[in-house]
């Protein structure tokens, strides 16, 4: 017993002690490569910060096996311990903050959690490029704290500047949406935000690399039979040139990207990642990409696989290679490249190539000089800081659509709206706030504590979920709006509608939600306001035309601030965009 009792005392000391070492300080993670405390490879020329950067990197790769280089061209790269370089996982994400959708990033501990910025498309609605970049700055200042505290990489497979055509794609929300010239411009604002703005000029240093994709025509996930992994997209080339190439052009070339991915889809009956027009003759030729390609995940496998593009899985290997990808997220290239070599498919020569571009964004990172470099001080209180979270409320105010106001319903007063009815299975929403390709926010307001801050309210959800599949409930909503002096119906969409793999078959309102709206407004003693959550368009004409329905706000999927933004906005203490173009585009909808 005692001796039980010691030995575990004993345990908890060594824990202590343990966490103590692993606990974060300025330097927590062990250099990626270069370490000064390794004799054995400090001195080597690779690691020399004083030299070119392309001297550097082809002395690296002139020390590379063929096995070991092509263990270098799979996202969770290999280590080469001989040579003192870590092994590196190349997928984090950072769509509108630092997200855990991919494996490089891991919340917890020191970093619980990230700021969580609206869904790009409500951003996007604010039409503002300082904006814009200023949040890319950001994202990118905790993206760096993470990366020092061993919990992200610095290699963000962010934005996504496809053009929205198709209302019904499931990734709607993650796009700036369907006009290319503001695509362009939200790609550009945000690259140069994350990567470090002017000073990253072509030949720069960067703050984190970031990446534009998924090149090209992409905006099909998954649609009655129809997927991703088989569609063929047929795109003219003035189509291309036009509209869907437009943002990853002036991503590249404005932007200075460090990165491109390629899609899934095939366009016009070639896979992009093994299109040696789309990849090397445009984006590296014509555009001159200093960077490196990388494939979306799976997708060599799926060019192989389910496309049945080549016969032998080498020659799937050698034809993306060959058509200009450097880095493969997944483990095709990792497991046929060394054959597709052997078979003469491909030539070291061309691995060399593909090194070079990832190896170049690597040590343009820093990752080469060991734990210094300018942003080494940057930790956990550079994460979810006040200012942070104050420009994830301003964005969420800013991102906000007015499409309706008769009868100046708006904005509602603290004074003669004393208790509002709050409505709807996105009334008291959190996690719907922050949409897709998310990571841990620091906090929440939901509407319902937003509009809490001014004035009592009276709760019902009315439905069960926004997929809303009963009117049980909504007796209890009409009672509610009938004794409030306003009413507040929070409804349109989660995850649980419209998300990555899941596109929609109708643009209406789900199944009773529709209804639920009509019978409130039509019981409700006050202005009623309806505000929707959705990053793809909804049909709300029947809202519109109902003279009941005072006021009709979008709030897209505003953020860990989206409630307390909407109450601004509600109580007048913030101006929502009222531009009719984005009213209008979002009430008529365009013939698909
Ligand atoms: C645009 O964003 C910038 C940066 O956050 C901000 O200072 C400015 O006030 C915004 N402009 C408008 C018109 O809201």
């Amino acid at each position: 017993m005692s001796k039980k009792y010691s030995s575990s005392t004993y345990f908890i000391l060594i824990l202590v002690i343990v966490l103590h070492a692993f606990a974060y300080s300025g330097e927590s993670r062990r250099p990626f490569a270069c370490d000064p405390a390794n004799p054995g490879t400090r001195n080597l020329q690779f690691c020399k910060a004083s030299l070119p950067i392309h001297v550097r990197v082809q002395d690296l790769i002139g020390r590379l096996t063929l096995q070991e280089k092509i263990r270098l061209l799979v996202n969770n790269a290999a280590s080469v311990e001989r040579l003192g370089v870590n092994g590196y996982e190349w997928w984090s994400e950072a769509l509108h903050g630092i997200s855990n959708t991919g494996p490089g990033v891991k919340f917890g501990d020191a970093f619980p959690g990230a700021t969580s910025f609206p869904q790009v498309i409500t951003t996007a609605a604010s039409f503002n490029t300082s904006l814009w970049q200023e949040i890319g700055r950001v994202v990118s200042d905790e993206g760096r704290a993470m990366y020092n505290g061993g919990a992200a990489g610095l290699t963000f497979w962010s934005p996504n500047v496809n053009i929205l055509r198709d209302p019904r794609w499931g990734r709607c929300q993650e796009t700036p949406g369907e006009d290319p010239h503001l695509v362009a411009q939200y790609a550009v604002s945000y690259v140069k935000g994350l990567q470090g703005g002017s000073d990253s000029g072509n030949t720069g240093r960067l703050k984190v690399a970031a990446c534009c994709k998924h090149y090209t025509a992409y905006d099909l996930d998954d649609w009655n039979g129809f997927d991703r992994y088989h569609f063929n997209a047929k795109v003219s080339k003035q189509d291309l040139e036009d509209t869907y190439n437009v943002p990853f052009k002036a991503c590249v070339v404005e932007g200075n990207v460090a990165s491109v991915m390629c899609s899934y889809n095939q366009i016009n009956g070639k896979p992009s990642c093994a299109d040696p027009t789309l990849l090397r003759d445009t984006i590296r030729a014509q555009w001159h990409l200093n960077g490196y390609i990388v494939s979306d995940c799976d997708s060599v496998g799926v060019l192989f696989y389910q496309q049945h593009y080549t016969r032998f899985p080498e020659d799937a290997a050698a034809a993306t290679i060959k058509a200009g990808l450097d880095l493969d997220c997944g483990p095709f290239l990792a497991i046929h490249t060394e054959q597709a070599v052997r078979t003469g498919k491909v030539s070291e020569l061309e691995i060399k190539y593909a090194l070079a571009n990832t190896i170049t964004v690597q040590m343009r990172l820093g990752m080469f000089d060991g734990p210094s470099g300018p942003y080494a001080n940057l930790g956990p209180r550079d994460v979810c800081t006040p200012a942070h979270q104050q420009l994830a409320l301003q964005a969420a105010r800013e991102g906000l659509v007015l499409l309706k106001n008769i009868g100046r319903a708006l904005p509602l007063s603290p004074q003669r709206h004393r208790t509002v009815a709050v409505i709807g299975p996105n009334s008291d929403a959190t996690v719907a706030m922050i949409g897709n390709y998310a990571g841990v926010p620091c906090g929440y307001i939901s509407p319902l504590q937003g509009i809490a801050r001014y004035a009592r309210t009276v709760h019902q959800y009315g439905c069960m979920g926004v997929t809303c599949p009963g009117n049980q409930q909504f007796g209890l909503a009409e009672v509610a709006a009938r004794h409030a002096d306003a009413t507040v119906l929070v409804m349109g969409l989660d995850q649980s509608i419209e998300a990555e793999a899941r596109d929609r078959v109708s643009l209406l309102l789900p199944r009773y939600q529709q209804e639920l709206i009509s019978r409130v407004a039509m019981a409700s003693r006050g202005p009623v306001v309806l505000v929707l959550m959705s990053g793809g368009p909804i049909d709300v004409t029947f809202a519109k035309n109902d003279p009941r329905v005072s006021a009709i706000l979008w709030a897209g999927y505003p953020g860990q601030a989206g409630g307390a933004a909407i109450a601004d906005v509600l109580f007048g203490t913030a101006n929502p965009v009222s531009d009719t173009l984005i009213g209008v585009g979002l009430i008529r909808i365009r013939a698909a």
